[in-house]
């Protein structure tokens, strides 16, 4: 090589309604369930990713301050696949910029591992579609395949029995959806969770009587996520999301040792929006790997959803929309 490639991505977070929680093959980041979000328009992350053949190790600077232990452990572990990929030995810098809480249940790995996707494939001279990408991302972070794509998208799991699984299980737009709704995000902690997603999946998928009965539940609120969205039914679209994510915690709050991610301020919050909807409000909330809730509502009661929320809790509130998939900025020789 000569010179540097260098290739800079922006993604955004995307925010789960029918959730994707356990992995049936944690190498290849392959979930037991299809899951089905809706990507924001708030919390960009931006990568850029230059190629250093001089150096013996990837560099990795995250909002200004250099990776270590684990966060540069994932992102090197992604940037060998990458370079596996493209046949290529040289080594990367990595600068990111979050604007989302890193870890906090606000999807930051979503985004980060979108955008890191898209700007290591440019600068590797790594050509892929859409699809490839997703699936290339979902290696970074499961939920990371559905940011490459804006708006509502689904993440198919793939067959158990598929030739090539790895294949098999990417994420693609919701092109019939006809809904456009607001996502109001409650941030009520900013500061990284205790326990990592993906050690809560395992101990649920090892532990939890419940599991087995979630991922039954899940397949069906797939199916009537979708004819909801379809024909743009924001109440039922709530309403199934809104389950669906109490049924997800109920999952890992019956594993052993129980996983806890809602604490008493999220219960305010969820109790707010029962509030709201017994006045008429169209709102439902739905939760992550983390204490902030975000309440899905008609973009026009956003604002007051908003206001009711800092209300309740003093905390910081963002009104997000439908947003647009993993974007490339530039891209240099
Ligand atoms: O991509 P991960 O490993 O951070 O998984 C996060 C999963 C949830 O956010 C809790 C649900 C989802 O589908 O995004």
């Amino acid at each position: 090589m000569t010179g540097s490639e260098q290739a800079v991505a922006v993604a955004h977070p995307n925010i789960a309604l029918i959730k994707y929680w356990g992995k049936r093959d944690e190498h290849l980041v392959l979930p037991f369930t299809d899951s089905l979000s809706m990507t924001l328009d708030v919390f960009p992350t931006t990568t850029s990713v230059r190629l250093d053949a001089a150096a013996d190790a990837d560099s990795v600077v995250m909002d200004g301050l250099p990776a270590r232990g684990e966060p540069l452990r994932r992102v090197t572990a992604f940037l060998d696949l990458v370079r596996d990929r493209a046949g290529r030995r040289e080594r990367a810098v990595v600068d990111t910029h979050n604007t989302v809480p890193v870890g906090a249940g606000l999807a930051s790995s979503a985004g980060g591992f979108a955008a890191l996707a898209l700007a290591a494939a440019g600068a590797y001279g790594l050509s892929c579609d859409r699809r490839t990408l997703s699936r290339l991302a979902r290696r970074g972070s499961g939920s990371a395949a559905r940011s490459v794509f804006g708006g509502f998208v689904v993440w198919h799991a793939g067959a158990v029995d598929a030739r090539d699984p790895d294949d098999a299980s990417y994420a693609e737009p919701v092109t019939d959806a006809r809904l456009d709704a607001a996502m109001v995000v409650v941030v009520l902690e900013a500061g990284p969770k205790s326990v990592s997603s993906r050690e809560a999946m395992r101990r649920t998928v090892a532990t939890s009587p419940l599991y087995k009965e979630w991922v039954t539940a899940s397949r069906s609120d797939l199916v009537r996520m979708r004819e909801a969205l379809r024909a743009g039914d924001l109440s039922t679209v709530g309403s199934i999301a809104e389950h669906n994510a109490f049924g997800m915690h109920a999952t890992m709050e019956a594993a052993a040792p129980p996983v806890r991610y809602l604490t008493e301020a999220s219960a305010a919050v969820l109790a707010e929006v029962r509030g709201l909807r017994e006045e008429g409000v169209r709102a439902w909330a739905t939760m992550d790997a983390g204490p902030n809730v975000k309440v899905l509502c008609d973009i026009p009661d956003a604002d007051r959803v908003a206001d009711r929320m800092r209300a309740v809790t003093g905390s910081r509130v963002v009104v997000a929309r439908s947003g647009p998939g993993a974007a490339a900025l530039a891209e240099g020789r």
